[in-house]
């Protein structure tokens, strides 16, 4: 009988989902009645999340009918369906079906960071849209995304989940994703709240130490504006804010989240991070980090296996109260009321024309054109090209961090798109992005002797950027390096593009190139899209998100830096320095001696083929 109401109020709620108002008493009504019937076992079941890829499919099974989960993450298809089906048959309440889908599940689109590049939301809403479509026909209610983490520190590998350094670019685009995903019906989760981007050092994880203005200035709004716009849920974040990780922090969570935003959705810890409590020093052991955990407001534990086994216990022991628990269970069952989730499996084909012409189009508009000399675009004029590097052919890398998704063979890569476009010979040069091995760098200078131009694809293995993959030297890698020096030594012009999760330090090879393209990751289709940038079929209109720095040790580097009281007059020249100086010639002011104050590419910088001139403006 249950499980009849519950299909009856999904439909229902399917039907209504696109940012109507949440609430409808009925509903409410149905929610309360419903957990009276609950055991305090069923009800902390639903608080549970469960990773599909720690258990065999028999586990997962018997933990669904036995009302041991409300969440499983990393399960699609016919599986998630009949997940799915033995939880109405046995508990009569729906699951939520979980996945990182972040930018694209079978058609990829680039990496957050490059699509903001486009500054265009219509088409990052339309990508999402596109992206929930599919994900929903896996099965999938409800994503972990978007990441609206402010980020200033290209080593943090996460930064390519990010929309760049500014708060408002990252909230407007924040909100288009979630629109999108709305309009399909998945649910989206604002991440990682808050300050993760924050992290010490750019070392992912880190410790962050943020006063609450800046909190409020710069890190907060995203979050805010989200939750405005109906986003469903909120993840907390791994890192301590103020000594306190955000699974714990009241502050953060109750008194900002819940009380002053009204915030009524579900809170998500995120993997283990309750459990992490203990290893941050603010727990003694994971019952405390349970406690804790739930009295700061974290609705769902996501793998730590610390509600299923303590929360009953504290409330015997009247540590917490089952009030508490029972807020907690609501906000559950009123995202499955919401969320449209998935019952049956649709017909419908992934990689649709639609799908992949966007794709393409949004890795053409989010590549930034970062040097020109009169070398682009290319024509049938330009003679032979020589294609090389390690991301020239590499379909894995280019699609980007977080595509567990990913599919071999749909994509194009630079290779195949310019070979449709021109005369092309192909030598790698190396085999992927950290390769060292000169013998093949000789064959791909051998071959450029025989071209007019070389297209040279470089950047990062898609393994280098996202989670966990932060990095101290963020130059590109020395055999990369090494294979630029040889190339420009043939004399032959050199278009150098850059195909990367994080922006990285170039500015020795500038020098080295008459042409020069950031492109990030560009997902699925990035060779098309950046193949119409060299060839002028799509006019450069890209412009950085984020700013690159000349060096590592600049950062962090950002536009919207305070200006300090002794702001630098000029930038200084420490070789001009005369020996034996008592004090330097710029004078005393906030710069580095040895690499000023400029970055080596600003916030907002990208060229293109048209010029512009910028006159005084004029109010009509
Ligand atoms: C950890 C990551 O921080 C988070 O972004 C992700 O959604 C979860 N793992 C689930 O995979």
């Amino acid at each position: 009988m249950k499980s009849k109401v519950w299909i009856a109020l999904l439909c229902a709620a399917f039907l209504c989902i696109n940012c109507t108002p949440k609430h409808s008493d009925p509903a409410q009504a149905r929610i309360d009645s419903l957990l009276k019937t609950m055991t305090i076992q069923q009800k902390i079941g639903q608080l549970n999340q469960l990773n599909a890829k720690c258990m065999s499919r028999e586990q997962l099974i018997e933990k669904v009918q036995r009302g041991e989960a409300g969440c499983i993450m990393n399960v699609s298809d016919s599986l998630a369906y009949v997940l799915q089906q033995q939880a109405l048959r046995y508990t009569g309440i729906p699951l939520l079906i979980a996945r990182d889908m972040i930018h694209g599940y079978h058609t990829l689109f680039p990496i957050p960071l490059g699509q903001a590049c486009s500054w265009d939301t219509a088409l990052v809403r339309e990508a999402a849209r596109l992206s929930a479509r599919e994900t929903r026909r896996h099965g999938i209610g409800w994503t972990f995304s978007p990441m609206v983490d402010v980020v200033r520190d290209p080593r943090w590998g996460r930064v390519a989940e990010s929309y760049g350094e500014d708060t408002y670019l990252t909230s407007v685009m924040g909100e288009q994703v979630v629109r999108g995903y709305q309009m399909e019906g998945l649910a989206a989760t604002a991440k990682h709240y808050v300050g993760y981007g924050a992290a010490e050092g750019g070392r992912d994880y880190n410790t962050t130490w943020i006063p609450e203005v800046q909190l409020r200035n710069t890190y907060l709004l995203p979050f805010y504006r989200l939750i405005k716009c109906g986003c469903e849920a909120v993840m907390a974040s791994f890192n301590e804010v103020q000594g306190m990780p955000l699974s714990a922090n009241k502050h953060l969570l109750h008194d900002i989240l819940r009380d002053e935003w009204k915030f009524d959705g579900v809170i998500d810890s995120d993997y283990g991070a309750i459990e992490q409590l203990v290893k941050h020093g603010v727990a003694a052991d994971k019952k405390e980090a349970t406690r804790l955990a739930i009295r700061a407001g974290v609705d769902m534990d996501m793998e730590s296996h610390a509600y299923k086994k303590y929360l009953k216990e504290l409330i015997d022991e009247g540590a917490i109260r089952e009030a508490d628990v029972d807020s907690a269970v609501k906000r559950v069952l009123q995202m499955k009321e919401r969320v449209g989730l998935p019952l049956q499996p649709s017909v419908e084909e992934d990689y649709s024309a639609e799908a992949m012409e966007l794709a393409g189009r949004l890795a053409a508009e989010s590549a930034v054109l970062l040097k020109n000399n009169g070398l682009l675009p290319l024509s049938k004029q330009s003679g032979k090209v020589l294609v090389t590097g390690p991301l020239a052919d590499s379909e894995g890398d280019q699609v980007g961090c977080w595509s567990p998704d990913y599919e071999a063979g749909h994509g194009i890569t630079p290779l195949q798109a310019m070979q449709q476009r021109g005369r092309v010979v192909y030598s790698p040069g190396l085999r992927y992005s950290r390769d060292r091995n000169t013998r093949i760098i000789r064959d791909a200078v051998k071959a450029a002797y025989q071209a007019d131009v070389i297209a040279y694809f470089a950047g990062e293995e898609q393994l280098l950027s996202g989670e966990a993959q932060s990095l101290a030297d963020i130059r590109l890698r020395e055999g990369q390096r090494q294979l630029l020096h040889a190339l420009h030594e043939t004399g032959k012009p050199i278009v150098l593009v850059i195909m990367a999760g994080r922006p990285l330090t170039i500015e020795d090879e500038m020098a080295y190139a008459d042409a020069v393209v950031y492109a990030y990751h560009g997902g699925t289709m990035a060779g098309e899209g950046i193949a119409r940038v060299l060839y002028g079929e799509t006019n450069p209109c890209g412009k950085l998100t984020m700013t690159i720095p000349r060096h590592v040790g600049q950062v962090p580097i950002y536009y919207n830096h305070t200006n300090t009281g002794r702001p630098a007059r000029q930038e200084p020249d420490i070789q001009a320095i005369p020996v034996g100086t008592k004090a330097h010639p710029a004078g005393a002011f906030s710069f580095y001696l040895d690499y000023g104050t400029k970055p080596l590419f600003p916030f907002g910088y990208g060229l293109s083929y048209t010029t512009y001139e910028y006159g005084s403006p004029v109010v009509r």
